[in-house]
């Protein structure tokens, strides 16, 4: 089979490592790929949100299956473009990927069909959204509707927070478009994890739990991130309330939006809280987590080729996935300063090192080769994944590989794991 994966992060060098383990495989491309990419994708400089560019790429090159990494390259509709032309993606398309773009449309199925979440009133009205504010109290979340990058949930602890959320949102309009609606929610305690399902639209196979750290700082704390360290599984989370997360979340999710005429194939990415009244949903990606999918990949045994294909066909399977019994720790090296401001060209010492580590994976986020040389190009820059019997192993393994590489201004959380340990 030849493929064409769209993206060029963490998640889809992940993706493609894993599509690439499979004896499937005839030619890779990546749009637009990165350099850990090129190790095994021809990269392809197109535009993850040009459609009409991806399909023709696809249609020209004989692609047998495209699949989609990012959020936005769904809500753009490339799995329609690409589907247009007979080609087979994975990923949903985009009118099944608005449980993640509109998270008023996401909000509307859970309550109709009695999923789990935070209460939640919807607005396009400030006034009427700042008159709830005050109604409701605080704490309170105030969510943009659209995709912001990550950025668009604000928890508010006062009531001042609140209204300059919604100000902020909706007349200063710092999300754009994606903040023409708000959504304002129950504010909800718990632990977070993240559970993803493959699913054909019709078959739902739970993957193992995994939890992220959002957070820059140790602890949690400090601003939000895209995730900066993962692991799997994740202890937070036992068999038994997988089962009961896939019964009350993930199978009636798929079914309604199948009977909203949305079949939806790819994966499902529950963000899950788990309050005391039980696991609740924080939202809905419609794509992998990044890092989650660093530390999902390694453990999985199936062929992930042939799984991928079987979604696009609509012939998933029912057959639970396998999984290696070990445990996976990635951490996120990142540039000194990120999320906010930071230096970027900073040349990457010891990859050789970290490549030579046995049970151990470097997965590049945001890498560049100038003169030959492999520079940083972002915030985030490389996952380190690593594998090993159990977690504390794969933590401590983890950190020991981070040890090998070295460039200027690297920053990484040095506490990735640890919150698992406490279970
Ligand atoms: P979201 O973009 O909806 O995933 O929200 C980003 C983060 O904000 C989540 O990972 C939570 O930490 C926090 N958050 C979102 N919604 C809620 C809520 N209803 N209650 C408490 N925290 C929330
Ligand atoms: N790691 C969180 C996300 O991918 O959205």
């Amino acid at each position: 089979m030849n493929i064409l994966i769209v993206g060029k992060g963490g998640r889809e060098h992940t993706l493609t490592w894993a599509l690439s383990q499979s004896d499937r495989i005839k030619k890779m491309y990546a749009a637009p790929g990165n350099p850990g990419m090129a190790q095994y994708a021809e990269c392809v400089s197109i535009d993850p949100e040009d459609t009409g560019a991806l399909a023709a790429f696809a249609e020209s090159h004989h692609v047998d299956l495209v699949v989609v990494g990012p959020d936005g390259a769904l809500a753009a509709g490339v799995v329609d473009a690409v589907e247009e032309k007979g080609i087979r993606a994975f990923g949903p398309t985009k009118a099944a990927a608005e449980i993640e773009w509109s998270k008023a449309f996401a909000k509307q199925l859970m309550i109709e069909d009695g999923i789990p979440t935070a209460a939640f009133s919807t607005f396009t009205d400030v006034d009427a959204a700042n008159a709830y504010v005050r109604q409701q109290g605080v704490p309170i979340v105030v969510k943009a509707d659209g995709l912001a990058a990550g950025k668009g949930a604000i928890v508010c602890m006062t009531e001042n927070e609140a209204l300059k959320a919604l100000d902020d949102i909706m007349v200063g309009t710092v999300f754009g478009e994606a903040g023409q609606c708000v959504v304002i929610e129950e504010f909800m305690t718990g632990e977070e994890a993240s559970v993803f399902a493959l699913t054909d639209g019709e078959v739902t196979l739970p993957m193992i739990p995994t939890q992220d750290h959002k957070q820059i700082y140790e602890g949690d704390k400090g601003p939000n991130t895209g995730g900066m360290g993962a692991y799997a599984p994740a202890p937070l989370i036992d068999e038994e309330m997988l089962d009961r997360i896939h019964k009350q979340i993930i199978i009636p999710t798929i079914r309604g939006l199948k009977t909203r005429g949305r079949i939806y194939r790819g994966v499902l990415y529950c963000g899950i809280m788990m309050t005391p009244d039980g696991p609740k949903v924080v939202e809905f990606n419609s794509r992998f987590g990044d890092p989650e999918a660093q530390v999902l990949f390694p453990l999985l045994e199936d062929d992930f080729t042939e799984l991928a294909l079987a979604i696009s066909e609509g012939n998933l399977p029912n057959i639970p996935l396998k999984w290696q019994q070990k445990a996976a720790t990635c951490v996120v090296v990142a540039s000194k300063g990120y999320p906010g401001t930071y230096e970027k060209g900073k040349p990457i010492f010891g990859m050789d090192r970290l490549e030579a580590m046995p049970d151990v994976i470097p997965f590049h986020a945001d890498t560049a080769v100038r003169d030959g040389q492999l520079v940083t190009n972002g915030g985030r820059i490389i996952g380190v994944t690593a594998i090993a019997d159990d977690l504390p192993s794969s933590i401590d393994r983890a950190y020991e590989a981070v040890g090998a590489i070295s460039f200027d201004n690297l920053y990484c959380r040095r506490d990735i794991g640890q919150k698992a340990l406490k279970h």
